[in-house]
């Protein structure tokens, strides 16, 4: 399985802190923060991971990563031209995963769930996608939102609902064939003229082969709020501290 690593967007959540700086550069604690899904690929056993990202920032992450070996892995990068959502971004890794399969990460999520038996089950699925959730009993609604039914099989994903169906949040990892790509050509705009990674998984849904697994640990999507970046911040100094990183 190949990795690939979103960190375009426009960031708009975190401005003034982003109008320059790419948000996944912003510092978590020690380390910018993209720094955080590049060792969950390693620790999920990932060994080649494409990073996208607009054509301003780019440099820089190439500047800071370079040829990734510091992370014992081996970076690809893409230009992505318009932040026109997270599926167009996914489609940049088409030629890097070939008939591979593939691990997104999205750049701005920080968790301590270990992915590699997550890995080592999808490798061996058939075909389909997986999504992974995390139960955020306050605040579901400001993120994709999974229902399962009590045998765990996913009923509905809905993009930041005004009414969710559960406190499930959908979180920015997801594993997916190499029919990921024939899936995303098919996608439409949505309202706000961009393409949805919830249409994207939707379409596996509908095909009945998306899975779900729940995380343990936390997590935290950092770029939702000012909040949400401070308590990655909190929570990453209190693995150090206590030397857990
Ligand atoms: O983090 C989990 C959430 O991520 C999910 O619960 C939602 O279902 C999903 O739509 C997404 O919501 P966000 O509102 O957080 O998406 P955002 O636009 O902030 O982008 C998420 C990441 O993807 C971020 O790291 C930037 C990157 N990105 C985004 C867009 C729109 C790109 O690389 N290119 C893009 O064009």
């Amino acid at each position: 399985m190949k990795g690939v690593i979103l960190a375009g967007g426009k960031a708009t959540r975190l401005r003034p802190l982003t109008w320059v700086t790419n948000k996944h550069l912003l510092p978590v604690y020690h380390k910018p923060m993209i720094f955080y899904a590049l060792e969950s690929m390693q620790r999920a056993g990932i060994q080649e991971v494409l990073i996208t990202s607009s054509v301003e920032h780019l440099p820089q992450f190439i500047n800071l990563l370079k040829s990734g070996r510091d992370f014992q892995l081996k970076l690809s990068y893409a230009i992505q031209e318009d932040a026109g959502g997270i599926p167009q971004a996914i489609a940049l890794g088409e030629d890097f995963s070939g008939q591979e399969k593939i691990l997104v990460i999205l750049g701005d999520n920080i968790f301590t769930h270990n992915l590699s038996s997550a890995v080592t089950d999808f490798e061996r699925q058939a075909k389909g996608a997986k999504v992974f959730a995390k139960h955020m009993p306050t605040d579901s609604k400001q993120y994709g939102v999974i229902e399962l039914d009590k045998h765990h099989k996913v009923v509905s994903i809905e993009e930041k609902p005004e009414h969710p169906k559960s406190d499930l949040a959908q979180t920015g990892i997801y594993m997916y064939d190499a029919r990921v790509y024939d899936f995303i050509r098919r996608l439409k705009p949505s309202a706000r003229g961009e393409l949805e990674v919830t249409d994207l998984n939707n379409s596996y849904l509908k095909e009945g082969t998306m899975t779900c697994e729940v995380m343990e640990g936390w997590w935290i999507d950092a770029g939702t709020s000012y909040d949400e970046l401070l308590r990655a911040n909190n929570l990453v100094a209190e693995l150090v501290k206590t030397g857990n990183e």
